[in-house]
């Protein structure tokens, strides 16, 4: 049973110290890593893990071809800042071997799930000879696989699943007892910037839960367009999270005075507090105007783009 530590009950000073110290006794005179993504919660688990290890903690940016625009070379450059040094590993086309021909949400996410953990991750860490990984799932993560609405492709022993015995390391996860306000409070004492405390959630499998049906290079380039340029014009929206999202159907259009049957953008922004309930945010027409215009010029192949106006529930916050 996890205690959860709330916002009012956190003493981001005292949680530091006590995580760093159980950290460094676990972990011992071995060798730990882990996979950073940028979100928040691997951010936090980053600077932990280097407080506590220095440099017996080894950090990967796990390069999964399914990242947001530039992303790779951003967050290792805001980390290096901070002197941590992040190795990126190319893995992209292992990822998208493993997506091929799958269209079922839960089996995408399989699909990574295994190919991180067991394939490249499981790699690293036997060539390492580390003993332990850290990582930064959160009570969110595991309330909602225990319920059984979406597997978090990070959580294994509420599952059943002994790491040990799997993939052939033990899992150490120090944020498990909070949830993302505690976390963003957390990495903030960290001394994390606030691109990334107050970064927008951005789900574990990336943009491959952006893409209704199968996850190809040139669908997530697709959707990869398509979110650099709603982030961009969302930037100032004070909204809790906003994404686009690529459709499996196309539809018809017209380009150039021919019959274009093209791709359709869905973009999706939302109000919530704690992500468990949502609600569309009431954009302008102007600015979704200029989403539109934006998308329909800047991405190739799309004809039609759509604001989703459903509330979670019974949506979920991401497509897939
Ligand atoms: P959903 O779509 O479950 O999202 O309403 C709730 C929040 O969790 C984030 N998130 C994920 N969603 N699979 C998901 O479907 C994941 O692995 C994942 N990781 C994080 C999501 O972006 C939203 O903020």
């Amino acid at each position: 049973m996890i205690t959860e530590i709330t916002m009012n009950k956190l003493d981001t000073r005292e949680f530091i110290d006590k995580k760093a110290q159980e950290i460094s006794s676990a972990v011992g005179n071995g060798t730990a890593i882990n996979a950073l993504s940028g979100g928040v919660d691997s951010s936090a688990v980053t600077m932990l893990g280097h407080k506590a290890l220095g440099k017996k903690l080894k950090t990967y940016f796990i390069e999964n071809g399914l990242m947001r625009k530039d992303e790779p070379r951003k967050i290792v450059n805001i980390f290096k800042k901070l002197g941590v040094e992040v190795e990126i590993i190319d893995a992209k086309d292992k990822f998208f071997a493993a997506l091929k021909g799958i269209t079922d949400p839960e089996e995408k996410r399989e699909a990574i799930t295994q190919t991180f953990y067991k394939d490249v991750f499981g790699k690293l860490v036997r060539e390492s000879g580390a003993r332990h990984l850290l990582q930064g799932t959160i009570l969110t993560d595991i309330d909602e696989t225990v319920a059984g609405i979406k597997r978090q492709h990070n959580v294994f022993e509420q599952l059943g699943i002994d790491p040990q015995e799997s993939f052939g390391y033990k899992i150490i996860e120090p944020l498990v007892q909070l949830r993302k306000d505690g976390v963003r409070k957390v990495a903030q004492a960290l001394g994390l910037p606030e691109s990334i405390y107050d970064r927008m959630p951005f789900p574990g499998p990336a943009l491959s839960a952006r893409v209704i049906g199968e996850a190809t290079p040139e669908r997530i380039e697709c959707v990869r367009l398509a979110t650099s340029v709603v982030e961009d014009i969302l930037k100032n929206v004070s909204a809790f999270q906003y994404m686009a999202i690529l459709h499996h159907d196309r539809v018809t259009g017209m380009r150039n005075g021919k019959r274009d049957f093209g791709q359709q953008i869905e973009i999706r922004c939302w109000d919530s507090i704690d992500a468990r309930t949502a609600s569309p945010t009431q954009l302008s027409h102007d600015i979704l105007q200029q989403l539109s215009q934006r998308i329909l010029s800047e991405v190739p192949g799309v004809v039609s783009v759509t604001y989703h106006i459903a509330t979670k529930p019974p949506s979920t916050m991401e497509a897939v």
